[in-house]
């Protein structure tokens, strides 16, 4: 069965729906026009009254489903002919496991871990509307689907969401497979992400580490109340700084706008809101909206995501854009006085200055919008992730704190401030965040994927247009690799020379692998581990008064921490480093 032979009608109406919001008229006019509600457009251009809507929506989803039931009859003929598809839970007809994935949201990871358990299987099949979603939770399965047969799984899903955020799939990360993904994924991987550009704008990594430093410094000394003092906020703290971080590498700059002065140097307003905004839609795509397996529903916001997703959207806008136009006008400007190129100051200046063969911007305006978005949301989740629950078993686990600071110590000492250079001789640090993307990945699930073609996957058939979600739970928590699996051990990483945060035999997630792997890993490590050691070494960490153990408890509709890290600061190095 073809999905995409299905949706042919309702991907027109969807592109429809979706041309409108990412229409730029013209590149003169101050706020560049984003988007305008597509539920306001089906709703309010027709003037429906609520009675007529539910008419509307009911006869759309009957049709739909009667167009569905007799090719997803066929479909399951077809396969019984063809093979088996993974295990799997009961489904009913036309809607398969739809019903129960509306009935566990928000938390539809946790029930489908749960049915992984209860099944004792480390693949399955879930059916949501026509589509077939396959969960992977074992290394030799997970090495099948993205290094054995990664030729045919190196698409992406279309949802509203990604649609929204990728600008209509403009960028790299949630394109499917095609010329527009080949196109951004060689610009980032041979211009951007490269060696050359690394060492270039090494002063800008190093000035936010330098500042990350005085931050907290000055935000665990500057605490009024007797109680408050030395208090930290290890999240807001880790968000900002990889916010920051990458800003700086984008855009050339930490802040949107003049900050109003402050003891501390903090984020300001709209730094909060960017922060707010990249992890409201780091939380909203991918995150089984009805609409993503109905795409007739697209338009009705059933589940409320499209809303949201585009609110999201509008700051991010509102804050890259006027930066991004005046780089372009700048460019523009540049080449009518027959200015030199400089050559380039952070990743826009690449993007903005890159030429086609006939020497015409390779880039539109709608592709450096979704490449900038992107990359910065590819930045931030992980890393400031990984660092606050580390730092929070750790804080449980004084043995392991102990080797941390005596590592730093012998390797770096007390004298200087730790470099990216020293991080390859870090190796108990690095087998610390080893073990926080095992344990506590942010996502429980990678990235989808989409089967190109019908194929096979450990013996099973795997139909064309399938969804193959790897469990970064299923595989980092899984007892038949990991003994113990919950116990934050790093020693279990220290078998190495020389230990990096990739794992390319997938024993657990932290970049991936193949053609959609991430091709941030160099910058990734610097980000993460220049965080973690800094903050570990410039401080001792303590709970705050009153606190005997530190709450290791997930929320229930993500990963993190429940609440937020916090703790106490102390300066542990002469005084002179911290200014
Ligand atoms: C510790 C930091 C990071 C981690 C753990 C991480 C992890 C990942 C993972 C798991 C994927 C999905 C791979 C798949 O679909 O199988 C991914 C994709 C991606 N990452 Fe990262 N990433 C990090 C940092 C970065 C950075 C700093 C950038 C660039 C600024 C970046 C750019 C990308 C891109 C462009 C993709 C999509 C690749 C594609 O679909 O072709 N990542 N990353």
């Amino acid at each position: 069965m073809s999905y995409k032979y299905i949706c042919t009608k309702q991907e027109c109406l969807r592109t429809q729906v979706l041309k409108h919001p990412f229409v730029v008229p013209n590149l003169s006019i101050p706020q560049l026009s984003f988007y305008s509600s597509p539920y306001s457009i089906l709703t309010s251009s027709c003037n429906m009254t609520l009675g007529t809507l539910v008419i509307v929506i009911m006869a759309t989803l009957l049709l739909y489903f009667l167009k569905k039931s007799k090719r997803a009859v066929l479909s399951q003929r077809q396969q019984a002919r063809r093979g088996l598809l993974p295990p799997g839970p009961a489904t009913l007809p036309i809607i398969g496991n739809m019903h129960q994935m509306v009935w566990n949201k928000p938390a539809v990871f946790r029930w489908i871990h749960r049915l992984l358990k209860e099944m004792n299987t480390d693949i399955m099949c879930l059916r949501l509307g026509a589509t077939h979603v396959i969960v992977v939770a074992c290394p030799e399965i997970a090495c099948e689907v993205l290094r054995k047969k990664d030729e045919f799984f190196a698409s992406r899903p279309t949802t509203f969401a990604s649609g929204t955020v990728s600008f209509g799939y403009k960028g790299s990360v949630l394109s499917p497979h095609g010329e527009q993904w080949k196109k951004m994924r060689r610009v980032l991987t041979l211009e951007i992400l490269t060696p050359s550009m690394e060492q270039k704008l090494h002063h800008l990594r190093k000035e936010e580490y330098d500042h990350l430093v005085r931050y907290v410094n000055n935000t665990a000394c500057c605490g009024m109340m007797p109680h408050a003092k030395n208090i930290v906020n290890v999240r807001h703290v880790a968000q900002h700084f990889c916010c920051n971080l990458i800003r700086r590498l984008v855009f050339g700059k930490r802040f949107f706008s003049n900050l109003p002065s402050s003891s501390t140097n903090g984020p300001g307003y709209e730094e909060e809101a960017h922060v707010a905004a990249l992890f409201t839609a780091l939380n909203h795509v991918y995150s089984f909206c009805v609409s993503d397996y109905i795409p007739a529903l697209v338009g009705l916001d059933l589940d409320g995501h499209e809303q949201v997703s585009m609110d999201v959207m509008r700051t991010i806008n509102r804050l890259h854009d006027p930066i991004i136009r005046e780089r372009i006008h700048e460019r523009s400007s540049t080449l009518e006085k027959g200015g030199e190129d400089k050559g380039a100051r952070d990743f826009l200046d690449v993007l903005v200055h890159l030429k086609d063969a006939e020497g015409q911007p390779l880039l539109s305006l709608q592709e450096i919008r979704a490449q900038t978005a992107e990359m910065v949301l590819a930045a931030v989740d992980n890393p400031s992730n990984a660092v606050e629950w580390a730092l929070a078993e750790m804080m449980n686990r004084p043995e392991i704190m102990q080797k941390v600071t005596d590592e730093l110590d012998a390797v770096v000492g007390k004298d200087r401030l730790v470099q990216e250079s020293d991080i390859p001789r870090l190796n108990y640090l690095k087998s610390c965040i080893r073990e926080a993307f095992r344990i506590h990945p942010y996502h429980a699930l990678n990235l989808p994927h989409v089967a190109m073609v019908e194929t096979t996957i450990a013996g099973y058939t795997i139909p064309k247009d399938s969804h193959i979600l790897l469990s970064r739970l299923g595989l980092g928590r899984n007892p038949k690799i990991w003994s113990e699996p919950l116990e934050f051990r790093p020693e279990r990483h220290l078998n190495t020379v020389n230990v990096l945060l990739t794992e390319p035999g997938l024993r657990f997630i932290s970049f991936s692998s193949g053609r959609r792997g991430c091709p941030g890993i160099s910058l990734g490590t610097s980000i993460t581990m220049m965080l973690f050691a800094r903050m570990l070494q410039a401080f001792t960490w303590t709970k705050p008064v009153g606190v005997k153990n530190i709450s290791l408890q997930e929320g229930n509709a993500s990963l993190a921490l429940l609440e937020p890290l916090v703790l106490q600061a102390q300066p542990r190095l002469a005084a002179y480093l911290y200014r």
